[in-house]
């Protein structure tokens, strides 16, 4: 049961976010307003004719819904309103850091060039309110001399980004398919990280590890089929960015009260809790988190324990790293002790 003190603890607490997709946080408001702005037509009536279409059986019915809500996104300040919308709703979650992914490819398919993409989102980051650094996502659906074209075009925006990721559909794509543009990417000082084992087997898990050399699995919920893995994945400390509510609205669980978020825990995996797409999955990150401890049996420890794991699990240095770290420590040894709880 969640109380009012761990609901507050929850939504005070200082965190990080490690795996939200900026055009996932796409507000059928904003998408309405950008598509008038820009004069692109929307097969849907109304804001509320869109949002009664977010029923979702699998990953890819989604996927279809979402990339069809990124069209309406043209301009550079389109991509910098989407950004700036997400960092002051990110902030009010009391999110000190977040490490964003975009999906290039998803624009340039339809001419919008890589610089307006990018630069937009990227001038929303440098303005705060949060701390915020920029992940490149390739779509697995499309093939690895795509992906390699999108690092080329890339390559003169190199300092306005940290890593590389590999998102879109997971079936079917294995992790092997782009181990030439992983390669490259690391040879460039960039972070890999990868979408495996959400709706794909454990051996793309592992394929991720050996092949991709990724630094952190997004997902990786199913690595429970495999005690070996499981084994290696407590022994590497590979942080997974685990996203409840998206997990239900994808059907990887039935309900949240069946999600193994806490059997992660217990079994000492280094999980985060992220909200993936916020405005197609019902909530940002403390709704994710509010969900998850309304279901499931998880009490303030854990909230310590996540909240810690999210700023290991982040691609900072050293320093700022400790100094998000403290401030975890402090919140929870000072400040959870006497959390005001809101009476409304
Ligand atoms: N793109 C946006 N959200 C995604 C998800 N949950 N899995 C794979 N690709 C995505
Ligand atoms: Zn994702």
């Amino acid at each position: 049961m969640l109380t009012e003190q761990l609901r507050t603890t929850l939504q005070q607490m200082p965190k990080a976010e490690l795996h939200i997709h900026i055009e996932g946080s796409l507000e059928p408001e904003l998408i309405f307003a950008l598509a008038q702005r820009n004069g692109v037509s929307l097969p849907y009536e109304s804001v509320e004719a869109l949002r009664q279409a977010y029923a979702f059986s699998d990953l890819q019915s989604f996927l279809d819904i979402y990339y069809a809500g990124a069209s309406v996104l043209l301009t550079e300040q389109d991509f910098y309103d989407m950004t700036a919308a997400y960092l002051h709703k990110a902030a009010a979650d009391n999110v000190r850091h977040a490490e964003i992914f975009f999906d290039p490819q998803t624009h340039t398919a339809r001419g919008v060039p890589f610089e307006t993409v990018i630069n937009g989102i990227w001038r929303a980051c440098q303005e705060g309110p949060i701390s915020a650094t920029l992940i490149m996502c390739f779509l697995r659906h499309l093939s690895e001399d795509d992906a390699l074209a999108t690092l080329d075009q890339a390559l003169p925006h190199r300092d306005k980004f940290i890593g590389v990721g590999l998102d879109s559909s997971e079936v079917g794509h294995q992790p092997e398919k782009f181990a030439r543009v992983f390669e490259r990417a690391r040879q460039l000082g960039l972070r890999p990280v990868a979408h495996a084992g959400e709706e794909g087997p454990p051996a793309y898990i592992e394929s991720a590890l050996d092949v991709l050399k990724v630094e952190r699995i997004d997902h990786g919920v199913r690595c429970l089929e495999s005690p070996e893995l499981v084994e290696r994945l407590v022994r590497e400390q590979m942080a997974l960015t685990v996203c409840p509510l998206s997990n239900i609205k994808l059907r990887v669980f039935d309900v949240m009260a069946a999600h193994n978020l806490r059997t992660l825990l217990d079994k000492g995996l280094a999980v985060t809790i992220n909200s993936d797409d916020p405005a197609y999955f019902g909530g940002y990150l403390n709704e994710n988190f509010i969900a998850a401890f309304d279901a499931l049996p998880l009490d303030v420890s854990h909230a310590r324990q996540l909240a810690r794991n999210s700023f290991a699990a982040a691609f900072l240095g050293d320093e700022a790293k400790r100094a998000f770290l403290a401030e975890v420590d402090s919140f929870f040894e000072h400040a959870a002790a006497d959390t005001v709880v809101n009476p409304t």
